[in-house]
C-alpha cells in the first residue's frame, strides 16, 4: 500500500515505522553516524530516476565575488555588481563586509559545538513545535519528503520580539546573540544596495517591516557513508526576502545556473548572500531567487550557518505584493499579494523540493 508523504510511490518496506524511529531517537543524523552505521538507510536514499536525472556536467561559470569596501566611495559601482548579480544568478559572495572574522569563527565553532553535545543535552531542544523559537531537529519536512537529507539544524527566530538569551542552548548563546546583532547591520547595508538596485529610495526594502526580524539555522552535515545516494540539502529557494549565509571550508552548496549545478566554492572570510522568494515576488521577478542544494560528502561534518531575511512565526497582517513603484503597463504584476504568514505556511507545508512555492503565488499559471 502506498505510504502517505511517498507521493504515491508503492513502498516495499515500512518507510513510516523508519521515519517515525529516527524521529523518535532525537539524535537526527549525527546520531546515526555516531551508532557506527556504514550504509545508508533506506529513508535518506534519492529514487533511482532522480539520480539518474542529475545532471553533473563541469560547468565554468563562476560566482561573483563583491568587495564591499567601496560602499564609502564609488558607491554606484558596488550597486551596479549588487544589481547585475542579483538579477541572473541571484546569489554572490562578499568580501569586506564588516563582520569580524573572529565573529565568524566563533559562530561556526558555537554551531559545531551544539551538535556535538551529548545526546541528553542536545535532545531536550528537539520538537516539531511550529511555534517554538528554538528548535533543533532533522529535516523539517521529514514525513512529506520522498527521501530525507543527511542534515541536522537548530533553528533559531531572532525577531520582531528578542529572543531572551537564555532560551539559547549556553554553548553557543553568546556567539549566535553577537552574530545576530552584526548580520543585522550587513543586512541593512545590503537592503540598502537593493533598494537602489531596483531604482528605489535607498530606505525602501527596509521600511517594509520584514527587515525587523530574522531566523538563523545552524546546519549541521555529518561525514555521509555513501554520499552519491543522498544529498545534504534538497533542490530549493529560500523562502526569505534574502538570506545571508556562513559556509566553513568543506564546500559541497550548489546553485543551480541555466540548468547545470555551479559550486559556490567556500572562499576564506567571505559571505554568501541570495535572494530569497519574497523578494522576487514583491520585485516582481527582477530578482531572482535562485534554486540551489547541498551534496553529502564523505568528508565532514560540514557546518553553516544561514539567516533568514523574514518574520517567522509572527502574527504580521500586512500584505505583500509587486511594488507598486515597479510596475508599469509593460510590467503588470505577476504575483498576487499574499501575508508572510500565507507564504509560509505554504512552503513549509510543500517541503523542500518540486516546484518553487513561487509558483503557487503567481496570477496567471
Ligand atoms: C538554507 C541553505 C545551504 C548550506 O539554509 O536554506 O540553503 O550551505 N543552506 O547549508
Ligand atoms: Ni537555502
Amino acid at each position: 500500500m502506498p505510504v502517505a508523504g511517498t507521493g504515491g510511490v508503492s513502498t516495499s518496506y515500512n518507510r513510516l515505522q523508519q521515519l517515525k524511529s529516527f524521529d523518535e531517537s532525537k539524535a537526527g543524523v549525527k546520531g546515526l553516524v555516531d551508532s557506527g552505521i556504514t550504509k545508508l538507510p533506506q529513508i535518506f536514499i534519492r529514487p533511482p530516476e532522480e539520480l539518474a536525472a542529475d545532471n553533473q556536467t563541469p560547468s565554468h561559470f563562476t560566482i561573483p565575488v563583491i568587495d564591499l569596501k567601496g560602499v564609502s566611495g564609488d558607491r554606484s559601482k558596488v550597486v551596479a555588481a549588487v544589481r547585475e548579480a542579483a538579477e541572473t544568478v541571484g546569489l554572490f559572495q562578499v568580501v569586506n563586509h564588516g563582520v569580524p572574522l573572529k565573529v565568524l569563527e566563533e559562530t561556526l565553532t558555537a554551531a559545531r559545538e551544539f551538535h556535538e553535545l551529548p545526546q541528553e543535552v542536545k535532545g531536550e531542544y528537539y520538537t516539531r513545535d511550529k511555534m517554538k523559537k528554538v528548535k533543533y531537529g532533522s529535516n523539517f519536512d521529514l514525513y512529506r519528503t520522498r527521501y530525507a537529507n543527511w542534515r541536522d539544524t537548530l533553528f533559531c527566530v531572532l525577531g520582531p520580539d528578542p529572543l531572551h538569551p537564555q532560551e539559547l542552548p549556553l554553548v553557543c548563546r553568546d556567539a549566535i546573540m553577537e552574530y545576530s546583532r552584526q548580520i543585522k547591520v550587513l543586512g541593512s547595508l545590503l537592503f540598502g544596495l537593493l533598494s537602489e538596485a531596483l531604482g528605489l529610495n535607498p530606505e525602501y526594502l527596509e521600511s517594509i517591516d520584514y527587515a525587523k526580524g530574522h531566523s538563523i539555522l545552524c546546519h549541521y552535515y555529518p561525514p555521509c557513508p555513501q554520499p552519491e545516494l543522498t544529498l545534504g540539502t534538497t533542490k530549493h529557494s529560500d523562502p526569505g526576502f534574502l538570506t545571508i549565509l556562513l559556509q566553513d571550508h568543506i564546500g559541497g552548496l550548489q546553485v543551480l545556473w541555466q540548468n547545470q549545478w555551479i559550486n559556490v566554492p567556500p572562499v576564506h572570510a567571505a559571505l554568501v548572500v541570495n535572494i530569497g522568494d519574497m523578494l522576487q515576488l514583491i520585485s516582481n521577478d527582477k530578482l531572482k531567487s535562485v534554486e540551489h542544494r547541498v551534496v553529502a560528502n564523505h568528508r565532514g561534518p560540514r557546518v553553516s550557518v544561514a539567516c533568514f531575511f523574514t518574520l517567522d512565526n509572527y502574527p504580521s497582517q500586512r500584505i505583500y505584493g509587486p511594488i507598486k513603484e515597479l510596475l508599469s503597463q509593460d510590467n503588470p504584476p505577476l504575483y498576487r499579494d499574499t501575508s508572510l504568514q500565507d507564504f509560509n505556511a505554504y512552503y513549509y507545508n510543500k517541503g523542500l523540493g518540486g516546484n518553487s512555492a513561487l509558483y503557487h503565488f503567481l496570477l496567471q499559471r
